[in-house]
């Protein structure tokens, strides 16, 4: 099978549970720190079209339609899209979402068709990232608003590292940081998990035509200093998730911070 086949399979695979991974510590959080980042930089008027690029289950398709905004959901798995398709109608939203299965870097639609692009927690899945950018700026109006998300490179490489590392551990970090190594998604090794640095993240996006407005971390206090075991807790108290939540807040906009955060969310338009 093609990357790309590997790719929808997991995804097929995965759409019953996939939800239920943002019911944990680490994903409440970063799902409201991603939404603070995405809300405002909606556009306003009433006829706005969006397009949500690898949208999957609908999560942030709903939250924009629920701002009156006209959305296309296009995703490459058909078992995401049919979950996705029933939080729609119980939310009654179906009047204002399409949903397309498709491909993200040949995108079924004109250039400059949409007022804004959404591209949340899907870049870590290609390879070569500029085959899905080139055609959202091909697709955007002139000025209109990208906001993508990768996960950090040095993270991915820091978080291999044990506490108590042995030789075999601190081999891997290494490699991961050299990118002889990746993490994957499946015990398969076939759906890789690709990063990117802070720099290389903004000359990706320099590269295929959009200007940076602003890029914030996500998830600087996690995994670097809490633990897995607590960050994936589904149970966890008011207070910790409170203060972690004031913390990463205060944090998310520092520049010279953001090699530190797990995911970083870039806002851009197209120049
Ligand atoms: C990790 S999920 C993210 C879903 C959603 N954006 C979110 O934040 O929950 C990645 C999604 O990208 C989709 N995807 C992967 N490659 C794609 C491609 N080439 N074209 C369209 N969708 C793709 C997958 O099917 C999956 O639903």
């Amino acid at each position: 099978l093609s990357n790309k086949d590997e790719v929808r399979r997991y995804y097929n695979s995965k759409s019953d549970k996939y939800d239920e991974v943002f019911d944990t510590l680490y994903f409440r959080i970063f799902d409201v720190i991603t939404w603070r980042y995405i809300e405002p930089y909606l556009p306003k008027k009433s006829d706005t079209l969006i397009l949500d690029a690898g949208g999957g289950t609908g999560r942030w398709t709903i939250k924009m339609a629920s701002q009156g905004c006209k959305v296309v959901l296009l995703d490459a798995s058909e078992k995401m899209l049919e979950v996705a398709a029933r939080r729609i109608e119980q939310q009654h939203l179906q009047d204002r979402v399409v949903m397309k299965k498709g491909d993200i870097t040949k995108i079924d639609f004109e250039d400059e068709t949409f007022d804004f692009v959404l591209c949340e927690h899907t870049l870590f899945l290609f390879q070569n990232p500029d085959d899905p950018l080139r055609e959202f700026n091909r697709v955007l109006k002139k000025k209109a608003r990208l906001i993508a998300s990768v996960h950090n490179h040095y993270v991915a490489a820091l978080a291999r590292l044990s506490e108590n590392p042995s030789s075999d551990n601190l081999n891997t970090a290494f490699r991961t940081l050299t990118r002889e190594e990746h993490t994957y998604m499946t015990k398969d090794n076939k759906v890789k998990v690709y990063t990117w640095t802070p720099n290389e993240f903004q000359e990706i996006l320099k590269r295929n035509g959009f200007q940076l407005e602003k890029m914030i971390g996500k998830g600087m206090t996690m995994p670097l200093r809490v633990s897995n075991d607590v960050f994936m807790k589904k149970k966890y108290s008011k207070e910790l998730y409170e203060k972690l939540l004031q913390f990463e807040l205060a944090m998310c906009e520092k520049q010279d911070a953001l090699a530190l955060a797990g995911h970083l969310q870039a806002v851009v338009h197209k120049l």
